[in-house]
């Protein structure tokens, strides 16, 4: 009887206290009952406040309901440092010094979705520890030209390569109880017209190339908010692109997170009310947000938009959909339950950093100097004592400037560094300047080294060529290094070839040493006159804090390269689809628009991709062109033999999938790992398609004389082409090729099958 009281009693408290405990609180109520639940208890005032920013990077949430602010941070390659409320400026607090990884860049040319698993969770945890709700990454813009400042922020030219490579970042990233932030969308390609260039393009090349590595991130990898780009695409603001965000990303895609502005991308108080903008971020409204705290209530979804509600000018069905988006937002990430509780600089973080760094360094060349020599890769520490390194970019810190994504790291390790570390007591090593290229880098306040040197260009060369004469062993390490119009966020390049006059110090170094190793740091190709006469390359990327080590690892054969080229090595703009065929500049506008910023007005300019689907090694296979280096490309101190491919199936109904065999063998004395490609070509179309395009591929790690059977699976979206008239895919009846590649030129063999 007293037991039978007692449960009874328990019960009562049990339910009184489930009763008081309001649904959105509670993290067990399934996601949307908990978004009804807050949405009915908010205020109109409320909600307004709820999607506009309250500073440079927050949101308010509701103090009065528990519900936290939002806090966002770049992104994509580390999080970003602290800012001031109102500013740029760094806040120089002391405590927010993280771990830079591998640019984009750099995670797609390991062509491995592990990195990228591990990529995601690694950042994730410190945007976690860093209390941080939304990381503003990844990037997924494609790279249509070389010149594109921001090409380094974003994986590589193949929206194929693009789409596998983002979905495990992001699931990384969100398992921190994090939410990433896919940017940006759309079809934003450069960066010096990046506010006021109207993109055209047709709607197969939209589908085919720029949206697939975004459809995938919502699709596939969940992500739970996206940024919008601050372009227009057929005459819109992304901001107000119905298009864009209400039918495709939101409609047809399902996504129902939130649409958040790039900062100031918002232009019109009706327009991203109904365009299908959630939260807005940055807005210059009347200049005001350069450091006025009384900017937000003018933003446009802000005062504006409560007086237009409140005069029955709009009505409120777009309000609380833009709530419930950020609402998820924030049940799904600050008020989630069981959130970890992240870390930063975690010698995991450190190892992850330099793990993905040795994956992604590409090797392009590894040549004998000499007809009886043995190629100069890895370093043989039997008959090298002397090396000279030359070149600023092996003592520059790459992880201030660039933009947004410039990070405040604990550590850098720079490749001078990492090769002094490596080969300390067994290797004599010097330093040569070679070249001044960016002395003194400022980003938001924050200095970087001061590198200046007051010799000539001559006398640098004079110099490093003294120096060379005497040595067993020369590394040059140069290339590009997110200075403006030099891979940074604002501007794009304005030349091919590499700055500085960096080709006059390979040649000078070349006359007097053939034992030259050259490393090229940079997040685009870039022209290589003195290839030929240049026995080893190597890809090397901006690879955050570990950048020396990694280096270190891979020429010095700790690590064997294994990363593969993400994009074209052209031999120059003419065989750039953009710059042959499309606009690369801009013409004046039809729209008659301008972009509106501190009263000033800059005329919108129509951005035609007329050269269509014809982007990266698409416009080098329909011209039968011969690139420097193919996309896909990549050696290794390995040699791999491929079998003969076979195919599960040589005929197949519409919507079965095939699977390719592909044997491979590794040949050499070096355990490394192979990216085998299969692209699909379709012989019999109705309409123009690429020549050929890559729709599967796996990377598989081989011992010395280890055959593993390599299998790729095609599905029907690999067969199909986007059919504007249908509004769907298709994959049309025929004969289709597989052809199975160690690169996108190297075919090693084909299979065939029929779609009926
Ligand atoms: C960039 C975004 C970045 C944002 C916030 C913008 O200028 O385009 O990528 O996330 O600033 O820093």
């Amino acid at each position: 009887m007293k037991r039978k009281l007692f449960s009874a009693v328990l019960m009562a408290i049990t339910m009184a206290a489930q009763a008081q405990t309001p649904i959105y609180l509670d993290v067990n109520q399934p996601l949307e009952k908990r978004v009804e639940d807050a949405l009915g208890r908010l205020t109109t005032h409320e909600k307004i406040s709820m999607i506009h920013a309250q500073s440079k990077f927050s949101s308010p949430g509701v103090p009065r309901l528990g519900i936290p602010e939002i806090w966002c941070a770049d992104g994509p390659h580390g999080v970003r440092s602290e800012v001031l409320w109102d500013e740029w400026n760094t806040a120089n607090w002391t405590n927010d010094s993280i771990t830079a990884f591998p640019a984009l860049t750099c995670l797609a040319a390991t062509w491995d979705p592990e990195m990228s698993m591990l990529y995601g969770k690694s950042v994730g945890a410190e945007a976690r520890y860093r209390n941080k709700t939304v990381l503003l990454g990844p990037g997924v813009n494609i790279c249509r030209s070389p010149l594109n400042g921001r090409s380094f922020e974003y994986m590589g030219e193949d929206p194929y390569l693009s789409s596998r490579m983002v979905v495990p970042y992001i699931q990384g990233v969100q398992s921190n109880g994090v939410a990433a932030c896919v940017k940006h969308y759309a079809v934003n390609n450069n960066e010096l017209t990046r506010f006021t260039s109207n993109v055209l393009v047709d709607e197969r090349t939209l589908r085919e190339i720029y949206l697939p590595a975004f459809e995938a991130a919502v699709k596939e990898g969940g992500a739970w908010t996206l940024m919008c780009s601050y372009n227009l695409f057929r005459g819109k603001w992304l901001s107000e692109n119905d298009y864009l965000l209400n039918q495709v990303l939101k409609k047809e895609w399902g996504f129902d997170g939130a649409v958040i502005s790039d900062w100031g991308a918002a232009h019109d108080t009706e327009g991203v009310v109904k365009g299908g903008l959630d939260l807005e971020y940055g807005s210059m409204t009347n200049g005001l947000t350069e450091g006025a705290s009384n900017a937000y209530a003018s933003y446009y979804m802000a005062d504006a938009y409560e007086k237009m509600i409140q005069e029955g000018k709009i009505g409120t069905d777009e309000l609380n959909d833009k709530v419930r988006r950020v609402l998820r937002t924030i049940f799904r990430t600050t008020m989630a339950a069981n959130r970890p509780f992240g870390s930063q600089n975690s010698e995991a973080h450190v190892a992850a950093a330099r793990a993905i760094g040795n994956a992604g360094i590409v090797l392009l060349k590894n040549d004998a100097p000499t007809k009886k020599g043995q190629p100069l890769l890895p370093i043989n520490l039997n008959t090298t004592k002397k090396i000279l390194v030359v070149g600023e970019n092996a003592i520059k810190m790459m992880t201030i400037g660039g933009g947004s994504s410039s990070l405040k790291v604990q550590h850098e390790i720079s490749p001078l560094q990492g090769l002094e570390s490596r080969l300390a007591g067994k290797v004599e090593v010097a330093y040569e300047r070679g070249y001044v290229g960016d002395p003194k880098v400022e980003q938001d306040g924050m200095v970087g080294q001061d590198l200046s040197d007051p010799r000539s260009a001559e006398q640098l060369i004079a110099d490093a060529v003294a120096k060379a004469k005497d040595v067993d062993l020369v590394i040059f390490v140069g290339g590009l290094n997110k200075a403006n119009q030099q891979d940074a966020e604002s501007s794009d390049r304005i030349e091919y070839g590499l700055p500085y006059g960096q080709d006059n110090v390979i040649n000078a170094l070349l006359a007097v040493n053939k034992n030259l190793v050259v490393v090229n740091i940079s997040g685009n190709a870039v022209a290589m006159p003195w290839l030929k006469n240049v026995p080893a390359l190597v890809q090397d990327w901006y690879l955050g804090s570990e950048a020396g080590n990694s280096l270190a690892d891979v020429l010095l054969g700790d690590v064997n390269p294994s990363g593969k080229l993400p994009f074209t090595i052209y031999t120059g703009l003419e065989q750039v689809g953009a710059h042959v065929l499309g606009d690369w500049e801009g013409k004046p506008s039809s729209t008659g628009k301008a972009w509106e910023i501190m009263g000033y007005k800059v005329p919108v300019t129509d951005l035609q991709y007329n050269e269509g689907m014809f982007v990266g090694y698409r416009y080098i296979d329909q011209n039968k062109l011969k690139p420097i280096f193919p996309f896909g490309y990549g050696i290794s101190y390995t040699t791999y033999a491929y079998g003969k491919p076979t195919i599960s199936k040589s005929v197949i109904n519409n919507g079965e999938t095939v699977t390719i065999t592909v044997p491979v063998t590794n040949t050499g004395k070096m355990a490394g790992s192979e990216v085998v490609q299969a692209y699909v070509q379709d012989v019999q179309s109705s309409v123009t398609r690429p020549t050929k395009e890559l729709k599967a591929f796996k990377k598989v790690a081989l011992q010395p004389g280890e055959t593993k059977e390599v299998q790729l699976t095609l599905d029907k979206r690999a067969m199909s082409f986007y059919d504007d008239s249908k509004k769907d895919w298709v994959a049309e009846p025929g004969m289709f090729n597989v052809l199975i590649g160690a690169n996108s030129q190297d075919i090693k063999g084909t299979v065939s099958f029929e779609l009926k």
